[in-house]
Order: C-alpha cells, then structure tokens, then sequence
C-alpha cells in the first residue's frame, strides 16, 4: 500500500460500521502492554485486525489487534489495541492506515500511548509523560508521495502538535488524582535496535526526554487530518548512557535485549493503572 487511497479507508471504516454502530469522538492506540487500557470500555466491541479490510496485522508478542468500538466515561470511543511498527518490516502507509479509518468513522481526537526509554535523569522507570513535542528521527515520513488534498494539506505544520489544551486537562487530571505526571519531547526511532550509548548521549543534546519505536507516524497523519492530539509515554526502562556503558564494564550486559523488553513490559504494567486513571479523567471532562 503506497497511499492511504479513499476507497480503501472507506472500505475499512464500513466494515466496523457493520460491527458496531457507535459513533466515536475519541481514538486511543494502545501501546506495547498496554492493551488492559481498552478493558474498562463498556458495551464494547472488538473486531480484529483480519475482519477489517487493509488493515495490517501485528507481529509483535504482546501486542494484540483489535480495534474496540465502544464508551469509556460516556465518551464514545474507537481503540486501536495492539499497533503495527515500522521495524516489523511495514511501510509507513500501513502503520498509519488505522488513524485514517479511526478518523473516518468519526473521531476528532487521538489519545496516543507507547512505551519508553527514559532520557531525562529525572525521571524513574515507571513514570508516565506527557508528550509535549517529538523528534521524528525515523528517517521516514508517513506524508510522502502524493498529496491527497481532501485528507489534509500538501505541507501540515507540526507545531502544537500535542494540544496544549488537552496537556493542561491531563495536568489537572494528575493533580487530582495524586498522580505524578512528567511532561517532555518524545524521540522517534526506526528500532529494531536499541541505542548505543552514543545514541542515547546525542538524544539528550537533542532535547530528548524519552525514546521510542512509534508514534511520531500515527501523529503525523493524525495532525495531517486536523485531529487533536494528546499522548502518553510510560517509561519501562531508564536508557542512561553512562549507566548503561558502566553495566557493560562490568560485564552486566549478557543476554541483555530479551531483559529489557521484559522490563519495559512490566514498569508498564505497573503503570497502567495510573495512566487508565489519567485517561479517564481526560475523557471525564472531554465530555463537558
Ligand atoms: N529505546 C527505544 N525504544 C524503547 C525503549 C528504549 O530504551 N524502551 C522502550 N521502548
């Protein structure tokens, strides 16, 4: 797939019509482990990923496809559970083709969530950010070749990307619940590796606070189509170079990459709740 063609999104969206008649106002795509986000939505319905035409199937151990039509907080929303990368051999079209039918069928906001490896000293494994501004350093852009003109402009501007409107609604929201929320620039990487210490180093000259493999494609045509956005980082792993140079000195590092995938997955458990509590809040005074 080269374009996100009309006729395909159409398609696609007509299918979930089929499925479910809510309308939704919200889309959410649920990141790496964070699938029990979509759990708490009522009268629900889940269609997978393969009874929905175009759609790209997922390869990744932990991230299930469904796309869950249904209410959170009497918002009516559409959940992306489980999303495609780019370093599972996808183009940018097909990771970015669910945003063009979650708009289609009627949301005008995306709530984004991903995991990360933190870069800002301050933060601890197990934090949730806030995305404020991200760097798309995947070589990639999602826009490239022929605009079609009735899905957005030629040349999208990408500042206020993230809404400072609905970053202010998630501040106040944390602040309610007693719930910590860091805020900072989300780094977008190809993957499948993990940085070298020398990456991590010229991330953080960069400005970065967290890095990552997604987003930035799905924010991309997100703001492309005129939908606000707002998004979430947890933090599963701190991805500090001189620590992590020091744990290689000492020979800490065998068997390493299975480890930190693991670690990411269980610091994002560990903060789903919180991040579920902050969504929901979100979605609370959306509504008003
Ligand atoms: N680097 C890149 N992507 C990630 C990381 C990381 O440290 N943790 C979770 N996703």
């Amino acid at each position: 797939m080269e374009l996100h063609k009309r006729e395909y999104i159409e398609e696609a969206a007509g299918a979930v019509r089929q499925h479910a008649s809510i309308v939704p106002q919200v889309a959410l795509i649920t990141g790496s482990g964070l699938a029990e986000l979509a759990d708490e939505a009522i009268n629900a319905t889940p269609i997978p990923y393969g009874d929905i035409p175009h759609f790209p199937q997922s390869t990744v151990a932990g991230h299930p496809g469904e796309l869950v039509v249904g209410e959170l907080e009497n918002v009516p929303v559409v959940i992306q559970r489980g999303r495609v990368h780019f370093y599972e051999g996808y183009s940018m079209q097909q990771i970015t083709f669910p945003i063009r039918v979650m708009q289609a069928l009627g949301a005008e906001t995306l709530i984004v969530t991903n995991a990360a490896g933190g870069l800002n000293p301050a933060f601890s494994a197990g934090d949730i950010m806030a995305i404020r501004d991200h760097l798309n350093l995947t070589g990639h852009n999602p826009l490239r070749g022929p605009n079609d003109p009735e899905l957005g402009p030629r040349f999208p501007l990408m500042a206020g990307a993230y809404s400072p409107r609905l970053r202010q609604l998630a501040r106040d929201v944390a602040r309610e619940l007693g719930v910590e929320l860091q805020s900072g620039v989300y780094a977008g990487l190809a993957g499948p590796t993990f940085e070298t210490p020398a990456e991590l180093r010229f991330l953080q000259m960069m400005g970065a606070d967290a890095v990552g493999m997604s987003t930035t494609p799905e924010v991309t045509v997100a703001r492309h189509g005129g939908m606000q956005v707002l998004g979430f980082s947890i933090v599963g792993n701190m991805a500090l170079p001189d620590e992590i140079e020091a744990a290689v000195e000492a020979q800490a590092g065998e068997g390493e990459a299975e480890e930190v995938h693991d670690e990411v997955l269980e610091a994002g458990q560990r903060a789903v709740p919180r991040l579920q509590a902050i969504i929901r809040g979100v979605l609370r005074n959306y509504a008003r």
